[in-house]
């Protein structure tokens, strides 16, 4: 076994010395003391849900609605974590969720990811609001693979810059994100009127492209005749901290007056709320990467992701922060698989917080699934080792789990591993 005998005999060794892990093992633990650590602004953005979080709820309930069977004297000692995706093969089920503003919860952000992933050959899956560029996250991920997540832009020639950017970085898929046409309406961020991309956080894709540089350069020129707001002592220290976070360095931020223009840019473009399925298609004549879809919740979208072009969806919620009141993602992900059959790639998440979800998640269809939370908190915490330690932890019990039930291979896994009271 690879990872789960050695990475418990590790921990109950280490104990005979008196030391306990870092990171704490279970989800409930680990968002506790990472809150602990965490400004409370960036534990408000983390952990965050839309409106009353009734559907980050109905997430974590999901799963209890699907039990395991337990069947004896069938332990076994060799499992395969080996899945294929999009025709590649990954040596584990898990990739990493895009997520991003990173630089608010560790001032590594995505780069400490990116390691963390090369490090356990991980997928990852670059945020398009990441803290650090693709082309510095790729330098970081030596051969894992990479795919990247796009927010449709109004500048079409922006999503295209994006997309050749992807390409020339070596992601191996575009995922486009469709449930975030405009954000959710977040209580926990709006008690504290804050956004971390108006502090000039999550804007390293957009930063760090030319046809960005170029728009922005454009509305430079333009006069502004917005109206001025009013200036408050807190106004001008987080001008000074946008300044400071926004890549050209303070004083030159300050001076030229351009992290506040890139930021007003940025709100004006970053998101297209008419995008329709016929996007998907002009999407396909950008590229010939495939496409992956990422929000889907119900069998008509699945039908039309594939009908449209789609080599692939993502069943998510996006972790219950766009839309209150939802159905739990998992409830989603069997209907839906029960009625798209070979259709193309399903992948999942929202609300996976252990080896026992990502088993129901892959027995209910999905090829592979994405982490969210979870190593954010990790990341938090310790950096590049938490997030190493938090999808290690994931891993170790996956395995062992599945050696427990007898399952060889997570490519068995079907309905028939749940328990008759549910079949
Ligand atoms: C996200 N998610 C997200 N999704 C996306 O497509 N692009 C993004 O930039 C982000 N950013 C982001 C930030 C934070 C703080 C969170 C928690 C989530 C959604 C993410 O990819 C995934 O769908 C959810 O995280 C899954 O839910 P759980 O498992 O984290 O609860």
């Amino acid at each position: 076994m690879k990872y789960g005998v050695p990475a418990q005999k590790f921990i109950y060794s280490r104990g005979m010395a008196g030391k306990i892990p870092r990171l704490p093992i279970d989800f409930e633990s680990l968002q506790s003391k990472a809150r602990k650590v965490m400004k409370p602004e960036a534990y408000a953005y983390v952990a965050g849900g839309a409106g009353r979080g009734t559907t980050m709820v109905a997430n974590q309930e999901a799963f209890e609605t699907y039990q395991l069977k337990a069947s004896m004297m069938k332990a076994v000692q060799e499992v395969d974590l080996r899945v294929n995706v999009l025709g590649a093969e990954f040596i584990t089920p898990l990739l990493t969720a895009p997520i991003g503003a990173l630089d608010l919860v560790h001032p590594q952000g995505d780069k400490a990811v990116a390691r963390a992933c090369n490090h356990l050959n991980i997928p990852m899956v670059f945020s398009c609001r990441a803290s650090h560029s693709m082309e510095v996250c790729s330098e970081e991920l030596g051969h894992t693979p990479r795919w990247f997540q796009l927010y449709w832009s109004k500048s079409d020639e922006l999503v295209e810059s994006f997309v050749s950017r992807a390409q020339r970085t070596g992601c191996s898929a575009i995922v486009v994100t469709l449930d975030t046409t405009s954000l959710g309406w977040r209580p926990r961020d709006l008690n504290q009127g804050y956004l971390p991309f108006l502090r000039g956080m999550g804007l390293a894709q957009y930063s760090s492209d030319p046809v960005f540089e170029n728009i922005l350069r454009q509305r430079m020129l333009k006069k502004n005749n917005d109206p001025k707001p009013s200036v408050t002592f807190k106004t001008l220290s987080n001008v000074f901290g946008l300044c400071r976070n926004y890549p050209g360095g303070l004083w030159n931020n300050l001076r030229s007056g351009r992290a506040l223009a890139a930021v007003k840019t940025f709100i004006d473009i970053y998101m297209r709320p008419e995008l329709r399925w016929t996007d998907v298609q002009r999407l396909r004549k950008m590229t010939t990467l495939p496409i992956v879809l990422k929000g889907i919740q119900t069998v008509d979208d699945a039908n039309k992701a594939f009908d449209f072009g789609a080599d692939g969806i993502v069943v998510s919620n996006h972790g219950g922060r766009q839309i209150d009141g939802g159905t739990g993602a998992l409830k989603c992900l069997d209907v839906i698989t029960q009625n798209i059959e070979g259709r193309g790639t399903v992948l999942f998440d929202s609300g996976i917080r252990g080896g026992a979800d990502v088993i129901k998640a892959l027995a209910l269809g999905a090829d592979a699934v994405l982490i969210g939370r979870p190593w954010v908190y990790g990341l938090a915490l310790d950096g590049q080792r938490g997030v190493e330690a938090v999808l290690g932890y994931f891993l170790a019990e996956l395995e062992l789990q599945l050696s427990l039930m007898g399952v060889k291979s997570v490519q068995e896994l079907d309905r028939s591993i749940f328990s008759d009271r549910v079949e």
